[in-house]
């Protein structure tokens, strides 16, 4: 059984209008954690042939980060080589990141790289190009922004997904599948570390609490990814297809953010 856990639909902008008002207000520090995603540094350092990857392409490959926030993630792939976009409803984000980005470039943490010998390695080959765009995602054309040259948009690569799927309404989830599809490659995958698998799905967001089966009811079998009862969204993992993706790895990565209490999973999905 699915069952909604919330009324009537909100409007999208308005869950754009109240992300942005917490970046205005000064208040990114609620989901701020200071460095980037060690699960993601972890994937391309450790296991590069799951994703496209700079070292096996003929060209940059091409990242975007959807609700980039601060920036943390778009920076360390561009610092393993990738062209990546970063995408914010939020301008005050998007300058916030900005600047991050310059400060990263000019100088990296090592935070970015697995360990001292890698982070030689990836210094040392060409790092990537970054561009922050203020938009929505759900809005259709920004894309248009993300072509090299004038070729046609083919879609990225590599798209990542961390706690922006958690930051919308779960009415939305349907559409962030549909435009996922629309964004990656025929050849691209798009990266999930799925969080927060902790918390009651019954409980109000953002984050709003997820678990594996959403993940798969949304991306595989095409539902709306919206349960608020354990055993439906455990056995959800059981649908058959009728999304536009299937799952390629699902791994525990051997490390992630403190704040998943060890629960963290990165989830790796292509286009059927
Ligand atoms: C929980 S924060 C995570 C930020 C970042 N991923 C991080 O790990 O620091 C969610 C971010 O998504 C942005 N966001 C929310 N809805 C969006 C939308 N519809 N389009 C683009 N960005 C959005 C918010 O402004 C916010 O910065």
């Amino acid at each position: 059984m699915l069952t909604s856990t919330c009324s009537a639909p909100r409007p999208h902008n308005h869950q754009g209008i109240g992300w942005s008002e917490l970046w205005d207000s000064g208040q990114s520090d609620l989901w701020d954690r200071g460095e980037p995603s060690r699960a993601l540094v972890n994937l391309i350092e450790s296991k590069p042939d799951l994703i496209p990857h700079p070292s096996r392409s003929s060209r940059r490959p091409r990242a975007l980060v959807p609700g980039c926030g601060k920036g943390y993630d778009v920076a360390m792939l561009a610092l393993h080589g990738y062209d990546v976009y970063g995408l914010e409803v939020s301008p005050t984000a998007v300058e916030t990141a900005r600047a991050y980005a310059a400060t990263q470039f000019a100088a990296p943490s090592p935070y970015n790289f697995l360990n001292a010998s890698t982070e030689d390695q990836y210094l040392g080959s060409e790092r990537g190009q970054v561009r922050f765009i203020v938009d929505d995602f759900f809005a259709r054309g920004w894309e248009v922004e993300c072509r090299s040259n004038d070729e046609e948009f083919t879609g990225f690569d590599l798209i990542y997904d961390y706690t922006f799927l958690c930051a919308l309404f779960p009415e939305m989830r349907q559409d962030w599948a549909q435009r996922m599809s629309e964004l990656i490659s025929p050849s691209g995958v798009l990266v999930c570390l799925e969080f927060p698998s902790y918390k009651d799905l019954k409980l109000p967001g953002p984050p709003w609490g997820l678990r594996e089966g959403i993940y798969w009811d949304l991306l595989v079998a095409g539902g709306n990814g919206i349960f608020d009862d354990e055993e439906t969204a455990k056995t959800a993992t059981q649908a058959a297809s009728g999304g536009a993706f299937k799952r390629l790895q699902y791994i525990k990565p051997p490390r992630s953010y403190k704040v998943a209490k060890g629960t963290d999973m990165l989830s790796i999905w292509a286009l059927r």
